[in-house]
């Protein structure tokens, strides 16, 4: 059973909550769909995390397609969502439409995510059939404009300005709106007043759904943000496989007999445990 934007609707309205995480690639990919989260999110997040940019913004539209088509065939089950990367919508509807479209032609994506206000182009892709997820508050494509990563929406009149904004993305067709950086409050606030499901990262306990990025949330990244809660630290596990592997082979004990083919034929001889899609070794070469 695949899940759809109505399912994602159907939770809200019977109070389900629901998670959603990054992938950038196949393996993570499955594993994230395997373990059962509703919606996997091809981020351009991808940017920093994975491709070693120094924020989001210099990510692109083929780089976003080649991480999607991965991802994509990774999942099976969850709602798989594309980013648009900076400026692959900013400077027209029409370039945001095309650009839209490319990541469910090409890369298989079941719905679009962008930053900002959009109102008539979300309102184009949603009469075009291109499912809209929305993103306000923090957007890191404006980090810039924002003068950082700073909590958002703290005044009075900027809080109101992102429930304007909501309640036109919703108008528009969003069919989702990841809340980013918002005080507790104004998330609960938000999940209350609209219709469709809220999902928030570090907008607090209260909305529908909730997002971290894959690499925060299993302790890859050196550093991680205050709402980044770690459920396991891979970077060092990683660090002491890796620092294990390299003293073993160092002091001659990897690779030992059980890590070894035995006699026999010099050309030939013991299969490898490997699957059958992985092109075959052949022993002895
Ligand atoms: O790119 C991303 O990973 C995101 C999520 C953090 C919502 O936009």
């Amino acid at each position: 059973m695949t899940i759809t934007i109505r399912d994602l609707q159907a939770y809200k309205a019977e109070g389900k909550r629901f998670a959603m995480l990054t992938a950038y690639d196949y393996p993570t990919a499955q594993i994230v769909d395997e373990a059962g989260v509703a919606v996997v999110l091809v981020g351009d997040s991808v940017a920093n995390n994975e491709l070693g940019y120094p924020d989001t913004l210099p990510v692109t539209m083929d780089e976003m397609l080649h991480h999607t088509r991965a991802v994509r065939r990774g999942v099976t089950r969850a709602l798989l969502v594309g980013d648009l990367p900076f400026m692959s919508y900013q400077a027209s509807v029409e370039e945001g439409m095309r650009n839209a479209g490319r990541l469910l032609k090409e890369a298989g994506a079941n719905a679009v995510k962008l930053e900002g206000p959009e109102i008539e182009l979300t309102s184009r892709l949603s009469a075009s059939g291109i499912p809209v997820m929305a993103h306000v508050g923090l957007t890191p494509q404006s980090v810039n404009q924002m003068g950082g990563y700073r909590v958002q929406g703290k005044t009075e009149e900027a809080a109101n300005r992102i429930e304007r904004e909501c309640i036109a993305l919703q108008r528009a067709g969003a069919f989702a709106v990841v809340l980013e950086g918002i005080p507790s409050d104004l998330g609960r606030h938000l999940t209350a007043l609209l219709s469709i499901p809220t999902i928030g990262i570090g907008a607090g306990p209260h909305c529908d759904g909730q997002v971290l990025v894959f690499h925060d949330m299993i302790g890859l990244n050196a550093r991680t943000p205050k709402f980044v809660k770690q459920y396991a630290h891979l970077r060092t596990d990683i660090t002491r496989a890796v620092g294990e592997f390299i003293s073993e082979v160092e002091a001659g004990v990897f690779p030992d007999d059980a890590h070894s083919y035995g006699g026999g034929r010099i050309y030939g001889g013991e299969d490898h445990d490997q699957p059958a899609s992985v092109p075959r070794m052949e022993v002895g070469r």
